[in-house]
């Protein structure tokens, strides 16, 4: 056999699109999946937030101090060797205090043996609920604007997403519209309450809207829950899973790190039916073996701090609310106020840039100010173009800083 034979066979030139450049021939070098989504927008903000030392009112993790008691209980078990694999789903310390807590604040009762699994964040937990129950030619439906992990985390589990919009300034959704969204192949529906980009917060009637959609067409609701805490002007957040029929159809996705500011830690959690649970707890296993066992032990005494803690952290919020949207107001944007969570969604026509990428850009190159295009919450970046996000759980300090640059602004 000559050495021109026993090459591999030539394979065809690469195509030239730019959606092929990984894909030598025949053979697709990498993920067709990956290949489908880009970078988080939001952490890609962060980092030119850091490359053009602007004010980052971008990514959504506090720059205040996490409680001392939280950080104690973390220390005390390093300390003391708890610094091996926890069980994979989760310390029981934590599932217990879970389980009070999910009683307390909601009326829902679980079992922790069968129906909670700790996640490296509520991002994990999301992305192993979405793997747990999703088969190919399954769909699921999302409202829009969404938090763009959906987005990945849909097409990573192989779902297709069907989007049903959120109409500003209160954030509503088309009850017929949301109707024409399920349908038989329709495997769950993703609510975020309190809401990330939007700061909506889902009433009992619209969640009763859903959960009759649910029940008809026989699908989960995986509820992103992580701002619970997190209220405004005497609203209520409501658990789907607390609501008659939902006991069996609702994941409750959650996490540590908006509640008690430690975003890095990585310990959230899913609360599911012991099926799904069985299933999620498999995918997570594989995935990424378990939370860090310190912090989940914190976390067993963080979810036990007395109601004060709550109403202070809500109330601490409220007041940045406040000054966010006085800042943002004085500076030319129109603000949607937001009835939780800690991010205002705004509208910039009056900048009189022709698109949100534009207009981020400009904003923390020029003014030294980062925050997240409108598009990166939209299946069609088109829908988001004249829409700019800004987090504000940052201290007076950094939002004094914010104050000062965005002034230099100038609206048309
Ligand atoms: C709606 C929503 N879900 C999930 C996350 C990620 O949370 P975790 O740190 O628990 O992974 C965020 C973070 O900003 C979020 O806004």
């Amino acid at each position: 056999m000559s050495t021109a034979e026993s090459k591999p066979a030539a394979r065809p030139a690469a195509s030239e699109t730019p959606g092929d450049k990984v894909v030598q021939g025949a053979r697709r070098m990498l993920s067709a999946k990956a290949e489908r989504f880009t970078e988080s927008v939001i952490r890609e903000m962060t980092r030119l937030a850091l490359q053009h030392n602007a004010v980052n009112l971008a990514q959504g993790f506090p720059d205040f101090a996490a409680p001392a008691e939280v950080k104690e209980a973390a220390r005390a078990a390093i300390a003391a060797d708890d610094n091996q694999y926890a069980i994979t789903w989760g310390a029981k310390p934590l599932r217990d205090a879970i389980v009070e807590k999910f009683a307390r604040t909601q009326g829902v009762t679980v079992d922790p043996e069968r129906e909670i699994t700790i996640c490296c964040g509520s991002t994990e937990a999301m992305m192993s609920a979405m793997m747990g129950v999703i088969n190919p030619g399954d769909e699921v439906v999302v409202f829009e604007p969404f938090y763009e992990n959906y987005g990945p985390d849909a097409i990573l589990s192989g779902a297709a997403p069907r989007f049903v919009r959120l109409h500003p300034p209160t954030w509503s959704f088309d009850p017929d519209e949301l109707a024409r969204a399920f349908g038989p192949r329709t495997k769950a529906i993703i609510v975020n309450t309190p809401n990330n980009p939007t700061g909506k917060v889902f009433t009992r009637g619209e969640l009763e809207c859903i959960r009759d959609l649910c029940v008809r067409w026989d699908a989960f609701a995986i509820t992103d829950e992580i701002y619970e805490h997190i209220l405004y002007d005497g609203t209520q957040h409501i658990s789907m899973a607390a609501l008659d029929g939902m006991r069996d159809r609702a994941i409750t996705i959650n996490s540590m790190s908006k509640t008690y500011s430690v975003t890095g830690w990585r310990v959230g959690w899913a609360i599911a039916p012991p099926g799904p649970t069985e299933a999620i707890r498999k995918v997570h296993d594989f995935l990424t073996v378990g939370a860090a066992a310190p912090l989940q032990a914190a976390g067993a005494l963080a979810l036990r701090l007395p109601e004060r803690y709550y109403t202070e952290l809500a109330s601490t919020y409220q007041f940045k609310r406040d000054r966010t949207l006085q800042i943002l107001t004085r500076a030319g944007f129109e603000c949607f106020k937001p009835a939780g969570a800690y991010y205002i969604m705004t509208d910039i026509s009056r900048f009189g840039f022709s698109n949100d990428k534009d207009f981020t850009r400009y904003l923390v190159e020029e003014i030294g100010v980062a925050a997240v295009p409108g598009s990166s919450f939209y299946g069609d970046p088109e829908d988001g173009a004249r829409q700019v996000r800004f987090a504000f759980c940052k201290t007076p300090e950094t939002l004094a800083a914010a104050e000062e640059r965005l002034a230099r602004l100038r609206p048309q």
